[in-house]
């Protein structure tokens, strides 16, 4: 049976009951900004967003998220609060505001500076700051009060997302244990001789042990995990179950591989691609050349130089191609306020610069580099538009480009070309499969992607595109949940703490609302 909205939708009315969905995610799934005097919404770059939205749209509830937008507030209700998608509102955004000095502790400091890098193999030093690390328990404080505040009218499953908050699942449940609460790191979880440098790793595990299950893209970052817990913490692992049991309470460590909605595609590309696509074609002089690309944020983990100067190796050692294809780079301004994503796109613009020069003609640019905020629309006619689709990140928890790219190509051509230290490089075996560390090695993927014989092309994405359209989006979501339902009665603890004892912000009465275990019957009884 094939995992749709509906059902998904089915799943989520047995399993949550009359329980409230509250996703938490640093970043917003809609973002309001100023154009021209006027005020308008953009959906951000980034796996996260795009993955949970579909969601949301599916079953409703709230996200809690950081305001970000130059414009948020000025559509917002006095708590925060607006109905997206802004065009047609299916679920409600609730914003947290962040004065800049949090956003710079918690979010570029604590969350970007510290434990990106730490859980990325990238060989980028992790900055361990006493101020960053200060502000980032702050900001889960205050984002605790806000899911507080948000559920507290009755049952609710609290749905976190990522390294962001990785304090939140205990700060909830100490105030209140009847929350399901569930949590998915979407960025890879480190070994344990890595993990262990962080001088507050102990808090972060502590942090992430309220949650009731603890989600990861594969099984070797659940491995990870458990490994760093049973170092650090006096507990029970319970490895038949895959789960901790610490203090009494059990948290559930399962893989669960996140993917997209394999029906967008087709409503992003609309009826007349093909004109679009000339246009596109027109307006950067690419002829009716193949075309490789790449679509990531400018970020260091993503190997974006690497597969440049893969490029340079591919044209020095294969003259013949020149002139006969473009390399198409689509690089999302990421994080800009960092030194190091700085570096990153000048390093990039550099390289683009140097090989153009060398390579090129005044009549062909082998490198077309645009480093704009692109939305869902153009990005799927590139992938459609495209000979082959390159992702060749150093370490990725998952990287959904490379499921977008096969999801859209329902044309059953294109050449997929990805880094093996990628999540989505376990599932998606049909692509040609790269060390992007290794030069040659991604140099002559790059040919393989230009050279393969149709057939070949053919009968790869079939195969990939079988994987990606059964492990669709909605089966992740459902799979959770249907996940949460079973391990419901061990979580259903009586509520006995409040918010004052655990050195919350002070909430309305009405937040220390306590659930009994009655109220939850919809998902106990799974
Ligand atoms: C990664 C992270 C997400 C994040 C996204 C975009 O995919 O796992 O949490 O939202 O990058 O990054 P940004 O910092 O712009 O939210």
């Amino acid at each position: 049976m094939v995992w749709n909205t509906q059902r998904l939708l089915e799943v989520a009315r047995t399993r949550l009951g009359n329980a409230q969905l509250i996703v938490v995610a640093n970043r917003e799934p809609y973002i309001h900004r100023y154009r021209e005097g006027e005020v308008e919404w953009i959906r951000p770059a980034g796996g996260l967003t795009t993955a949970l939205d579909p969601v949301m749209q599916a079953c409703g509830g709230v996200w809690v998220a950081h305001g970000s937008g130059e414009a948020d507030r000025d559509v917002c209700d006095a708590a925060g609060r607006v109905g997206v998608p802004p065009d047609q509102p299916r679920y409600t955004l609730r914003r947290v505001w962040l004065t800049r000095e949090q956003e710079e502790g918690y979010y570029y400091g604590f969350a970007n500076s510290c434990l990106w890098p730490l859980c990325h193999q990238v060989f980028c030093r992790p900055v361990f700051d006493p101020q960053h690390w200060q502000i980032y328990r702050q900001v889960n404080e205050l984002f605790a009060a806000a899911v507080l505040e948000e559920a507290q009218n009755g049952p609710a499953l609290i749905f976190v997302q990522d390294y962001h908050f990785a304090l939140l699942p205990r700060l909830l449940k100490q105030v209140r244990p009847d929350l399901i609460i569930a949590h998915f790191w979407h960025i890879p979880w480190p070994e344990v001789d890595k993990f262990l440098v962080c001088p507050w790793a102990r808090d972060i595990l502590e942090g992430l042990l309220g949650n009731d299950l603890l989600g990861f893209h594969t099984q070797h970052d659940c491995n990870n995990f458990q490994e760093c817990v049973d170092r650090t913490l006096e507990c029970r692992l319970n490895r038949e179950e895959f789960s901790i049991i610490r203090g009494g309470r059990q948290t559930r460590v399962r893989p669960f591989p996140i993917s997209v909605d394999t029906d967008l595609p087709r409503r992003y590309l609309g009826p007349n691609w093909e004109s679009r696509a000339a246009q596109w074609r027109k307006k950067l002089r690419l002829g009716q050349r193949p075309l490789l690309v790449g679509v990531d944020r400018l970020d260091y983990t993503k190997g974006i130089p690497e597969r440049l100067q893969a490029l340079d190796h591919l044209l020095r050692h294969h003259p013949e191609l020149k002139g006969t294809f473009h390399f198409l780079q689509v690089g999302a301004p990421s994080r800009t306020h960092l030194p190091a994503y700085r570096d990153l796109a000048e390093q990039v613009e550099e390289l683009t610069e140097r090989i153009n020069w060398e390579h090129g003609t005044s009549h062909w640019r082998p490198v077309v580099l645009l480093q704009e905020h692109y939305g869902p629309e153009e990005i799927t006619l590139l992938y459609r538009m495209a000979a082959g689709c390159v992702v060749s990140s150093l370490h990725d928890g998952m990287n959904l480009v490379a499921k977008e790219f096969v999801a859209t190509r329902d044309d059953e051509r294109g050449v997929l070309v990805l880094s093996r230290f990628t999540g989505a490089a376990r599932e998606l075996t049909d692509a040609v499969l790269v060390n992007p560390f290794d030069v040659e090695e991604l140099a002559a993927g790059l040919y393989q992607a230009l050279t393969m014989p149709l057939e070949e092309q053919e009968r790869r994405m079939r195969r990939l595109r079988a994987q990606v359209l059964e492990h669709n989006i909605y089966r992740w979501a459902g799979q959770l949940l249907s996940a949460l339902g079973r391990m419901a009665p061990d979580v259903t603890a009586p509520a006995t703490a409040t918010v004052e004892a655990a050195g919350l912000p002070h909430l309305p009465a009405a937040a220390t609302h306590h659930q009994t275990v009655d109220s939850l019957a919809p998902l106990t009884r799974l």
